[in-house]
């Protein structure tokens, strides 16, 4: 036999499993109608392969679980801090850092410290707790990404770029005195994990400074970022994960960060930032809201993880692999001719439901009724990100209708074979050869804020 091609596989063994419960159809049914159509309430034991969510839900390595028994538990002080420090400072290339129990954690600190009411934080698209966040500090978020964001079929391979003309038409309109920065996101989770590219955050990066404007950078996945820029742009071929995310940390004064996702931990987050006046205050606010500034709301042995995961996350082998198997996925996908968002993005699958169940009006749910459909047939759970995430109008409190009413398949780093991504196509292609008899859904429990964690729904009749 002749090979046209050598495959790849995980640069990593298996030490440890953890049993999946199996359950059949019947159980399943009961299990989402009591979630109230809601895979965010389902219980995990009910699920068989949960690809609700990238965060959190690594599987750490062997190095780092070791790190866990060197855990310094002392309120102040804590070595792993300092080893944690180490490293945001070699990797990240910041000198000041403040840990944070989680991601938003670091957002809820910035916001307060950056905001002031009545100012304007342009980003490439929200995020839904970063955009909360700046809105609790008194801000409006203005979404300034290329409109190619906005259409799932578009194939630009940097859909995460800003669009410098509508920066500066926001500029023209609030003055640059109402934006205290720029919140850019590397890469871009509403998008569909997609990346932004160097040349563009060096454009942003050049405007920003004649206007005085501060860039900050949402860094949660900048290493997926940094993997999409060597494999796609221009001049970064031969450069390492290392060099380019350090690099591109470089054009910004601080960035926050969800270390449940690239940094390979289940909990922890933390802000950083080369700004010292920036970083007094943070290192003050922390100590309110979520502990001493040597542990912000973490545990000694859940820095130390952390420090060990940013080791790991940069090495090539690791995040070719990664993002090798959410391109397996998306392929197959792409084969059999389901709608999903294009180019593939870093840490997920978006399935576009407004071309799979095109008999759904947006009002209906439809990318909540595919996730409790794909449920239904085979216990995979994803999760909704459309209209019940993009919440309501502040001012006149209708619901935000976005251009993308997707279903996100997160794949969590680490965890799952070749086989479990089998199983999950089959069962999408499934629920799509049957997708003309399923229903929408009316939502029957709303909470206040950010609803798509908690909403109820019933199935219309
Ligand atoms: N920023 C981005 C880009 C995120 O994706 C997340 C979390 C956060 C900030 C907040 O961080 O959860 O640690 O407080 N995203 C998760 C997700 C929840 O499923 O996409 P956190």
């Amino acid at each position: 036999m002749k090979l046209t091609r050598r495959s790849w596989a995980e640069p990593f063994k298996i030490k440890v499993v953890e049993p999946l419960k199996m359950t059949t159809k019947e159980y399943r049914l009961r299990a989402i109608k009591e979630a109230g159509y809601n895979t965010f309430l389902l219980r995990s034991e009910d699920v068989y392969i949960d690809l609700l969510t990238d965060s959190g839900t690594s599987a750490m390595s062997d190095y780092q679980w070791a790190g866990m028994m060197l855990g310094d538990e002392a309120y102040a002080g804590s070595k792993n801090y300092y080893h944690l420090e180490d490293a945001v400072r070699k990797y990240y290339g910041f000198k000041y850092l403040v840990p944070t129990h989680q991601g938003r954690g670091a957002e809820h600190i910035i916001s307060k410290i950056l905001i002031k009411p009545g100012d304007y934080i342009p980003g490439n698209m929200y995020f839904t707790t970063t955009r909360l966040h700046q809105e609790l500090a008194g801000g409006t978020f203005v979404d300034v990404i290329i409109d190619e964001a906005h259409d799932a079929e578009n194939e630009y391979p940097f859909k995460g770029n800003i669009d410098l003309n509508k920066l500066e038409t926001l500029v023209k309109k609030v003055g640059a005195k109402k934006i205290p920065y720029i919140s850019v996101a590397a890469t871009v989770n509403m998008a569909g994990g997609q990346p932004i590219s160097m040349e563009n955050i060096r454009q942003v990066k050049a405007f920003c400074d004649k206007h005085g404007i501060k860039m900050w950078c949402d860094a949660t996945r900048a290493v997926e970022n940094a993997y999409f820029i060597k494999v796609r742009e221009k001049g970064y071929q031969n450069k390492s994960i290392e060099e380019i995310l350090r690099e591109f940390c470089s054009y910004f004064e601080g960035i926050w960060v969800s270390a449940k996702k690239d940094c390979l931990v289940n909990i922890g987050g933390f802000l950083a930032t080369r700004n010292k006046k920036v970083f007094e205050e943070a290192r003050n606010l922390v100590v309110v809201y979520e502990g001493l500034h040597t542990y912000g709301g973490l545990a000694g042995r859940d820095m130390e993880a952390m420090a060990r995961g940013i080791e790991e996350m940069v090495q090539f082998d690791h995040i070719k692999a990664r993002i090798g198997q959410v391109e397996y996925l998306g392929n197959k996908l792409i084969k059999a001719r389901i709608p999903i968002v294009k180019p593939i993005g870093g840490h997920a699958i978006f399935i576009n439901a407004k071309k799979f169940l095109p008999h759904i009006p947006q009002i209906q749910f439809p990318a909540q009724t595919l996730a409790a459909e794909i449920y239904i047939d085979s216990g995979v759970r994803a999760m909704e990100r459309g209209i019940v995430s993009a919440g309501r109008n502040k001012e006149t409190g209708d619901h935000n209708y976005p251009k993308l009413e997707l279903v996100r398949l997160t794949i969590p780093r680490r965890v799952y074979t070749q086989a479990h991504m089998d199983v999950t196509f089959e069962s999408i292609v499934e629920v799509y050869n049957r997708r003309k008899e399923i229903k929408g859904l009316k939502m029957v429990y709303e909470p206040k804020y950010l609803r798509f964690f908690q909403a109820r729904f019933e199935p219309l009749k």
